[in-house]
């Protein structure tokens, strides 16, 4: 977690022609506070129900909520089949743009049509609701198009990364023991091919955990590579789903159905598989997509430019902006492919209005340098989001300023995998948004910000940081860690048992005029680049290598990144004699081959010792001292402070 450093005096209020235009006000705050229950019905009535439900909220068997009970609606009907009953078929969903410039621009028509036959052909296959589908896909429109037919018939998808390693991958699929894997033949990598489909072979030829439960492969062909083929296991896309009846009909699901597992990092080696049902989460993806971006069907363009592997994909490409009839970028690759324009080339000639990035992006802009941005027309942009990390304020307004014409507001969106959706964030047509501050709890949200012992510290002078907790359920709350039921009570309850709290694993402060600041991760979860990663997955994927005996992981702040994993590892007596440049090397290869290439450590220090406590826990505290190249903190509690000369001499 890191401190606040400068203090931030500006502070920048929508024009008075924006606010005039704003989906949403001081009354939706109002309303809110009048009645948390009634305000969250009014939005859930955004959507269409087959059954209406007969309760809100049933929070008796805490900490898992039920919201909108005994109701049914079908997600797919109302991202995609509502807005062509209401003749919008014609409007464009996806202007899809591929890596090396091919494009498809898919309509809500196109839309159902697709689904629907990518859900006929699930059907043939014998899956049924409650059965589990691993998506493994680039950023295709196959990708939403086979969320969307899972969720049509209640089929509950894992969507794994796609830069994540075949052991990565297997470990998901063994845990929600998935029926069916979706992958593609390869991934538009900076203008070249990289195989998708041979890392699924992989995956499933290892050994596992347990009997393995994958019945069927399903190819898209994306790079037109050649792939290794297992008969009567793998199937091409364009002949089978392509071949099916583009008409299906849907069934309403119950409101706590389980819509998604997402995996996330937690503060172990083994992710967490973060279960998400469906009127809840709906419900509040779409109420923030429109009142926090405010959003336009039909006039806005809107792009966030996340991986649908990412719990922002989910909830900011796919559930969100579709249920609420967005017409939406979908782009495949890389901002620099084929150079730094990319990105300000698709905005001007999409005419994008809403930009919804993460803060490493910016910085990476900010380096690239402003005169990228200035050679196009970006007059399209009327509002900008950040997602994912802490923006500092420099970063901030260089947004503004340089993508954003220093008219667009700036949405700063704090929310977790867990959360499913927006949690705290200005809202953009009133709030006086000060550059690095998600602001507050949106309307219907309920946050505060505490110290060790639950005690307030909105109050103090504003200075003092605490942990951030929610107070009261909110409608897209993760349901639970996918069957392991006791991990979720202690990960995220545990700590603010007596008051009945969700502890956030943030550190944040208010400040004197009651904005939040959140700060960041106070656990042993990392986050570079937007992406959690845990030090424990880290030090296991190092330990995995034979010449390691000893691994400690630390994130260290990083002026891009935000974070870099900087690993502290004492080698093996066979290792020790080995060239150390040689020994980085590849024990960095070993983590980006066991974890993803976002999990290379960005230094690798070969030490002699760690630091440890009496109790033998390793003080990351102090080995972030030392990678950040700090005086260290306070040593009392450490065995043998010697152990830091030694460090240092080697760091
Ligand atoms: C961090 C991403 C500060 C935070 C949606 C959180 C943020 C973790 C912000 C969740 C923000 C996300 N300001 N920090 N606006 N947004 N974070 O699960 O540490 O990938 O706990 O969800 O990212 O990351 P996750």
């Amino acid at each position: 977690m890191s401190t606040p450093t400068e203090p931030v005096t500006d502070a920048y209020p929508p024009s008075a022609e924006f606010a005039a235009q704003a989906n949403g006000g001081a009354a939706l705050y109002e309303a809110a506070a009048a009645d948390r229950e009634a305000f969250w019905a009014e939005q859930a009535r955004r959507l269409s129900w087959d059954t209406p439900w007969e309760q809100v909220l049933d929070w008796s068997g805490a900490p898992v909520a039920k919201w909108f009970v005994g109701g049914k609606l079908n997600v797919a009907v109302n991202c995609v089949d509502r807005h062509v009953a209401a003749g919008f078929g014609d409007q464009v969903a996806i202007h899809w743009i591929g890596e090396p410039g091919d494009t498809r621009d898919i309509t809500y028509a196109d839309l159902l049509a697709e689904v629907s036959r990518a859900a006929n052909y699930f059907t043939s296959l014998g899956l049924v609701a409650g059965d589990r589908v691993a998506i493994y896909l680039p950023m295709v429109p196959e990708a939403i198009v086979a969320m969307l037919a899972c969720a049509r018939l209640g089929l509950t998808h894992s969507v794994v990364f796609a830069g994540f390693s075949p052991t990565a991958l297997r470990s998901r699929v063994d845990d929600a023991r998935a029926r069916l894997v979706i992958t593609a033949d390869g991934q538009w990598r900076r203008g070249k091919p990289a195989g998708l489909k041979s890392a699924v072979d992989e995956a499933l030829a290892m050994p596992g955990d347990g009997e393995l439960s994958v019945e069927q492969v399903l190819v898209v062909r994306r790079t037109g590579q050649d792939v290794p083929w297992t008969a009567g296991r793998d199937v091409w896309w364009h002949e089978t789903v392509a071949e099916q009846s583009p008409e299906h009909t849907a069934m309403g699901m119950d409101a706590e159905h389980p819509l998604f597992i997402l995996y996330t990092s937690g503060t172990t080696g083994k992710p967490k598989g973060i279960v998400h049902t469906t009127g809840g989460y709906l419900t509040q993806a779409a109420y923030t997509h429109h009142y926090v971006f405010d959003h336009k069907p039909g006039v806005d363009v809107y792009w966030c430019t996340a991986d649908i592997g990412w719990v922002t994909g989910h909830s900011y490409i796919v559930y969100g902006p579709l249920a609420n009839r967005a017409t939406q970028i979908v782009y495949e690759g890389t901002p620099n492919y084929p150079d730094e324009h990319r990105h300000f080339e698709i905005i001007a000639d999409r005419r994008v209005s809403i930009y919804y990035t993460a803060p490493t992006m910016v910085r990476t802009f900010m380096k690239w340098g402003a005169e990228i941005p200035a050679a196009h027309d970006l007059s399209s942009i009327r509002l900008l989001g950040s997602v994912g990390e802490p923006i500092n304020p420099e970063a901030w307004r260089w947004y503004r300023t340089n993508i954003g014409g220093d008219r667009a507001p700036i949405v700063d969106t704090w929310w977790q995998t867990e959360t499913g959706a927006i949690m705290m964030s200005p809202l953009p047509g009133l709030t006086a948004a000060k550059p690095g501050a998600a602001m507050g709890p949106l309307p219907g949200i309920a946050a505060q910000v505490v110290d060790e012992d639950g005690h307030d510290l909105a109050d103090g002078d504003g200075e003092a940081v605490g942990y951030l907790v929610l107070d009261q359920p909110w409608p897209a709350m993760l349901r639970g860690i996918w069957g392991d039921p006791q991990r979720y009570q202690e990960t995220y309850w545990d700590r603010y048992a007596e008051q009945g709290w969700y502890f956030a694993g943030d550190g944040a402060r208010i400040d004197a005029d009651g904005a939040y600041w959140v700060l960041g991760r106070v656990d042993d979860v990392m986050n570079v680049s937007g992406h959690r990663i845990s030090t424990a997955e880290v030090e296991s994927a190092l330990v995995g290598h034979s010449g390691v005996a000893e691994a400690a992981v630390v994130g260290a702040s990083d002026a891009t990144t935000g974070q870099g994993i900087v690993a502290f590892v004492i080698l093996t007596a066979d290792a020790a004699d080995a060239d150390p440049a040689t020994v980085v090397q590849e024990l960095k290869a070993e983590v980006s081959k066991e974890i993803s290439p976002i999990a290379r450590p960005r230094d690798i220090h070969i030490v002699p010792e760690l630091p440890k406590t009496r109790s033998g826990k390793i003080m990351r505290r102090l080995l972030r001292d030392v990678a950040e190249g700090r005086e260290l903190g306070d040593t009392s509690t450490l065995v043998d402070p010697a152990v830091f000369d030694a460090i240092r001499a080697q760091a």
